[in-house]
């Protein structure tokens, strides 16, 4: 179990375009396996690869806890639907904005193994694929923000108030 260092919003890193990963090797599955260790550690439902450093494309996502999902080279075959809410980053701590995604998402991605699988999420999940998917080329949710990015504070305060 390692736990890798996140990289922040401002790293030059994350606004790189991330190559194919060719073969399945121990070192892919100790990075996929740290990847997953980073992301629970931090409390997040999603980690692409450019966020630990490494120029792969490579992303880790579990929205439940008990879901975890690797997706290696992942395209995205069909999308449906809207949904808009909010959405944060790990990389981006604290903070929170509202974006626009689809609300269905069907992937073609590969395992650790480089077995070929499809995934398919609704609502969170499918929030989370494109938003890490998003990373893979250096894209970042920011610049999908409908209106301003909050402080994940005042969020709560926010969501407090109104129950
Ligand atoms: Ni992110």
């Amino acid at each position: 179990m390692a736990i890798r260092t996140i990289r922040e919003y401002g790293d030059e890193v994350l606004t790189r375009v991330c190559k194919e990963v060719k073969e399945s090797t121990p070192r892919i599955k100790e990075l996929v396996s740290d990847m997953f260790d980073t992301m629970y550690e931090a409390n997040g439902v999603g980690l692409a690869a450019p966020q630990v450093g490494i120029l792969k494309r490579i992303v880790v996502i579990d929205t439940t806890g008990e879901d975890p999902h690797v997706l290696i080279n992942p395209q995205i075959l069909e999308t449906d639907g809207e949904q808009t809410g909010y959405e944060g980053c790990l990389s981006l701590p604290g903070k929170s904005g509202v974006v626009t995604r689809p609300n269905y998402v069907k992937v073609r991605a590969y395992d650790a193994d480089l077995k070929e699988y499809e995934l398919e999420g609704t609502e969170l999940l499918a929030r989370a694929i494109c938003h890490e998917l998003d990373h893979l080329d250096g894209h970042m949710y920011v610049d999908l923000v409908e209106g301003e990015l909050v402080n994940n504070e005042d969020l709560n305060r926010e969501q407090d108030t109104e129950e």
